[in-house]
């Protein structure tokens, strides 16, 4: 039998290099996120043939693509096999093929080269498709990984605690918005990955869910997380700390006086209410900046409802957000400081620890 993992705790907050440094930056997205599954985001967005998304991974721009078939997907670096200009320059859109702006070299939804002007017959097409990057999906999301040669999808997924009964294959979105934060993604998931902060920071937040309400700590290869429970009176996150919305069909007795929180590594965070599902997807633009992506899921049934509103949801967490990226701002400034000598963590902040402990042993320190 397999003995219980024992994470690793960093033994106090990370050095100032590691959030600023532009070396520690590309080490880490070679690393980390050129050999990791990425969240690309909800697979909603490649629900047809033809739909495609493009993504900066690990410092590649990489297409992901719902091919012809309908239920199959696929992905690419987004470099032509010509002379590699960049083939998609869209965030998003629908193609029927990828035709190279620069001499017309034309790739079907497969990746495979189906045109390329006056090349002749000598030419080898068959030869000269889009170079593949691995995609797979899990709970509704796609998955990105540039490691040819990585674990499987499924290895994370058989890590992750158990969070069927939120349906997430089947939630639709009912809302999205994208931030960019002044401060590196190490420090948005830290912040993440404690409430200690809350009182201070979200007054909204706390009079919904007490900072000192954070249930076991749960933790795994891939993710760290566990349960806040609801202040009394109160049965979803929401200005009023109350909502409507039916639960979702599978939850628990349970669920309905908590949330869950789980960081799946290196990029998903992903909150689940009784009713509703946030997640944070992180992009790591530099060192100091990050690009975040933020999204409602919703039952399908609820959300086609004429009447639907997740405003109380969505302007709840996108208030916590911006007063979150505004602590993480400040704290970026911090860390860049020759004055920056971090003391200790507080008793609360385990999970942010073992964040750090993981982050340690990603990059062998
Ligand atoms: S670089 Fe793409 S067709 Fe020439
Ligand atoms: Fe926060």
């Amino acid at each position: 039998m397999d003995s219980p993992m024992v994470p690793r705790k960093a033994p106090r907050p990370l050095d100032g290099d590691l959030y600023t440094d532009a070396t520690v930056f590309e080490q880490e997205m070679e690393r980390i996120f050129s050999r990791m599954w990425v969240c690309g985001g909800r697979l909603e967005e490649l629900d047809e043939p033809g739909r495609f998304v493009t993504r900066e991974i690990g410092g590649e721009s990489v297409i992901a693509v719902r091919t012809a078939a309908g239920d199959g997907l696929a992905a690419f670096f987004n470099v032509c096999r010509h002379r590699g200009s960049r083939v998609v320059d869209e965030c998003a859109g629908r193609a029927r093929v990828f035709q190279c702006p620069y001499h017309a070299w034309t790739y079907g939804l497969d990746g495979r080269l189906v045109g390329a002007p006056h090349m002749g017959n000598d030419f080898d097409a068959g030869r000269a498709g889009l170079v593949p990057v691995r995609i797979d999906a899990m709970d509704g999301f796609f998955f990105l990984s540039l490691a040819a040669d990585g674990p499987p999808l499924a290895e994370v997924a058989a890590d992750l605690p158990d969070m069927s009964r939120f349906t997430l294959d089947r939630l639709v979105r009912g809302d999205r918005h994208e931030y960019e934060a002044q401060a590196n993604w190490k420090i948005l998931c830290e912040n993440y990955n404690e409430c200690y902060h809350c009182a201070v920071v979200h007054p909204e937040l706390n009079r919904v869910s007490d900072y000192r309400n954070g249930g076991n700590l749960e933790v795994g290869r891939y993710y760290v997380g566990g349960p806040m429970t609801l202040n009394d009176g109160c049965n979803t996150m929401s200005a009023t700390g109350r909502s409507n919305r039916p639960d979702l069909p599978a939850i628990e007795v349970t669920d309905r006086t908590s949330v869950q929180y789980y960081h799946v590594y290196p990029n998903l965070l992903i909150s689940l209410h009784r009713d509703y599902v946030v997640t944070h997807t992180l992009w790591p633009i530099e060192a100091g900046r990050t690009r975040v992506v933020c999204e409602w899921l919703f039952d399908p049934e609820v959300a086609a409802a004429p009447d639907f509103d997740p405003s109380d949801a969505v302007d709840f967490w996108h208030l916590v957000n911006r007063q979150d990226w505004e602590v993480c701002a400040l704290t970026q400034l911090g860390v860049a400081s020759r004055g920056y000598r971090p003391t200790t963590y507080e008793g609360s902040e385990a999970c942010l620890q073992i964040f750090d402990g993981w982050y340690l042993d990603q990059m062998g320190l």
